[in-house]
Formats: structure tokens, sequence, C-alpha cells
């Protein structure tokens, strides 16, 4: 349905802000459908192309998406909101949708807080903790990633998003994963770059589809190693040496490697890093220590990892030394680590019991690795309507796809025993009506 906000403007960038404020105030909601660059040029007698010069604008700011035939639409979460995303969930309902860790299973801060004893940094001492990078230098090369320079952005995204505008401009192509990380997804968008859907089975990325993707003229190409969000996929051995067969045809591209995972996986890295010129290896304490860390390695060769500080000393400066010295703290600590250990064995089970329970009501799921599971649906939105009914809240695929099929994500990060059979029942009759009894 096309939108009853009213459009104003005289000008590109009149019409772009007049569009902006819409969707910043709510008037233009997530997914609502825009004029015809033809119909709002005759409704406020501009010429086309001055229409077309604000969509576009609003295109390379990732708050609108233009899909042919089908029109342009305001992006799912455009960079104009401040919302998290998070989906609403009704009362009594349990919330399943979030894909970040269980508190519960995170390492206490408290025990290495109270070791530290921070000295004061001037702007003259700021950069990358040493003992912070030769620590994650030997954690990096133990997983066989040969590093060349390394530093410390504000997570893995943060990182990313530097490796990206150190390579690309808007307008260029970028092979993304489809389906892929929401977020990374809004990002690119945000950038105004072109995202070339590249298709993912449980053992990464597949080789050909990535072939497309540089023939096409991708200029960079993101990949997640293990722990795929959504779908669980790691970079298997055999898929690594495909890819790197791929890369080498490509020396230019960039190729990121998003380690989010980093000590939760329970699968080894098979790094890409090297394949070609320009490279780089993220690796985020999020997820096995805690998302309010804000911090991530970056491993790359010389120029990515230079251009990268170098920019990042002109904005942020530096990651805070308080908290570089408390992931230091976090990693010298055996206990820090059990709980980590845990952790990942808690996530192996809890995601396992949900695909087999799954599996026994004959509902297909993918899941080798991570925090989520991924189950292929007819209708997504009926599957999300019937499951919230249910009492639970799951993610809709749209958020991580381009091309690729409806499904539904389930984090299985807080999902005890006790529910695993309760869920997948749900899922059962949410995807399949009439099938709610069957199986155990
Ligand atoms: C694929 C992927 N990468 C990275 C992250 C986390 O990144 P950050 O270090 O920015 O918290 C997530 C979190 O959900 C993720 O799913």
């Amino acid at each position: 349905m096309q939108t009853q906000y009213r459009i104003t403007g005289g000008t590109s960038s009149g019409i772009a802000a007049s569009i902006e404020s819409g969707v910043r105030d709510g008037g233009l909601a997530p997914g609502a459908l825009l004029p015809t660059v033809r119909g709002l040029a005759d409704e406020l007698g501009v010429a086309a192309n001055t229409v077309a010069a604000a969509y576009r604008a609003l295109r390379q700011r990732g708050v609108v998406e233009t899909d042919g035939r089908r029109g342009t639409r305001v992006r799912p979460r455009p960079p104009a909101q401040p919302r998290t995303g998070a989906l609403p969930v009704p009362a009594g309902a349990r919330d399943l949708s979030g894909g970040g860790p269980s508190p519960e299973l995170l390492p206490e801060f408290g025990p290495a807080l109270r070791r530290l004893d921070p000295p004061r940094v001037e702007y003259g001492d700021a950069g990358p903790y040493p003992p912070l990078i030769a620590l994650g230098r030997d954690r990096l090369a133990a997983d066989g990633v040969p590093v060349e320079a390394l530093t410390v952005t504000g997570g893995a995204l943060d990182g990313i998003e530097r490796c990206l505008l150190a390579h690309t401009s808007p307008g260029d192509r970028v092979a993304v994963e489809d389906p892929g990380w929401s977020n990374l997804l809004d990002l690119v968008a945000a950038l105004g770059l072109d995202p070339v859907p590249v298709g993912v089975d449980d053992g990464g990325p597949l080789a050909a589809d990535l072939h497309r993707a540089l023939r096409h003229g991708a200029r960079a190409a993101i990949i997640t190693s293990r722990a795929h969000n959504p779908t669980g996929a790691a970079v298997s051995a055999g898929r690594a040496a495909a890819l790197r067969d791929v890369l080498s045809a490509h020396p230019d591209t960039l190729v990121i490697e998003d380690d989010h995972a980093a000590e939760l996986a329970d699968v080894p890295l098979h790094t890409l890093a090297g394949a070609g010129a320009h490279w780089a290896v993220v690796r985020s304490a999020s997820k096995p220590y805690g998302p309010d860390l804000r911090l991530s390695l970056l491993a790359g060769d010389q120029t990515t990892v230079s251009r990268v500080t170098g920019r990042q000393r002109l904005g942020t400066g530096w990651v805070s030394h308080v908290l570089q010295r408390l992931v230091v703290e976090l990693w010298g600590d055996p206990a820090v680590a059990e709980t980590v250990t845990r952790a990942a064995a808690v996530y192996d089970a809890r995601r396992t019991a949900l695909i087999d329970a799954l599996a026994q009501r004959g509902v297909p799921s993918r899941g080798r690795t991570g925090l989520n599971v991924w189950i292929p649906v007819a209708d997504e939105t009926t599957a999300l309507a019937a499951l919230r009914d249910a009492g639970w809240v799951v993610a809709p695929g749209a958020r991580y796809r381009l091309r690729s099929e409806p499904a539904i994500r389930i984090t299985v990060s807080t999902l005890s025993a006790d529910d695993v059979h309760a869920v997948a029942a749900a899922v059962a009759a949410a995807v399949r009506p009439g099938a709610a009894g069957h199986g155990v």
C-alpha cells in the first residue's frame, strides 16, 4: 500500500529531508512504498531528475531501497531511526528473537574489574594496548591466522565498517552471505554499497556464488567464519580451500572474515586470510565475554590495518584502555575460560536438542554451530503470528534475506531442556497447521 504521508520539497535535498523526517517520526513506516519518481515529480511540480536524485541520496544512506518495478520503499530498519529493531514481546510470551548470548552464561566482570587498576592514559599513549595485541596475536596465530598487523576496534561491526570504508566507495559491489546477519546487510546499505548475494550451506558460503559475485565486479566479500547468523554455518576446511581458489583469481578483492563467535566456537577456524592482498579477520569479544565490552581484534594486511587505525585516530581515536585491560584480565583468568567453555557446550546442547525435536516432528532446520536455528517456512508472517499466539517470539527471516527463501530464526541461547519440546511443537503447528500433536 502506498503511504499517506505528504512528502514536500522543491529541491532534491529538500525532498530527501522531508522523506527522512517522515521515516524518523514514523509517518513513513519501514516497508512503506514511496510514490513513483514521475508521480512525485508531478505532485511537487519539479523535474523527475530532482526526485530521482533525492531517492538516490536516500538509497546511498540506506534509508530506502529500490527493487526494480516493485518501486522504492523505506528499508526495514533505516538508519534514520534510533530503534534497535527488537520485536515487541506480548506479556507472558518468551523472546527467542534476540540473537545474543544468554546473560546467565556470560562471565562475571566483577572479579576482573576489582583486579584492574588502570593508569591514566594520555592522548599520546593511546592506541592498541600492547599486552592485548601480544596475546591476540598468539590466539589468532594458534588458529592459523597469519597476523601481519593487528589492531583493536569497537566491536566486530565497527571493524567491518572501517575495513569497508578503507577499500570501497558508495556504489561498489560487495559480496555478502544470503541469508546473512541483518545488521551487516543494513550497514552495507547505509554505506551506499551494492550487496551481491552469495548462498550459504552448512559448510559456509558457496564457492560458485562467490565466483559469480566477483565476476560481477564485487570489490569486497564478507564471510562469517563460524556460528553464521542466522543459519549456523561454519566454513569447513574443504570450503575454505575452494573459496581460496576462487579468490586467487581476484587478488585485489578485500576479504573480511567475521569470527564473532571466537572462543565460543566449537569448530576450528579455517581462515581465508592472505588469500589475496587485502584481508581482515575480525574477532569480537561480544559473544563469549559480553556484548557490552564493545571490543574486537582486527588482524589484516599492513595496508588495511594502517588505513583502519589512521582513520580511527581521526574519529573515536582508540578503544579505551580500560576495556582493553579488562579483556586481557578476562583472557588470563582460568575461571572465565571455564565459563566460556561451559557456555559453548550449553549452546551446542540447546541447539542440537531443538534441531532434533523439530526433526522428530518432520520439520527440517539448520544450525551446525552458534546460537541460532534457521527453519524454512512457506510464509514468515503466518508462522510468526502462530508462534506469537503460542507464546514464542522469533525473528522473521526477512531481516536476514536478500534472495534466499523464507524462514524464521530461533535463538537458542536461553532455551532450556524443558522448553525445547514446547517450542518444537509450536513450530511444527505453525509451519504445518494440523501437525501439532505429531511426534513427541
Ligand atoms: C555475524 C555476527 N557478527 C558480529 C556480531 C557481533 O558483533 P559486535 O562485536 O559488533 O558486537 C554478531 C552479533 O550478533 C553477529 O551475529
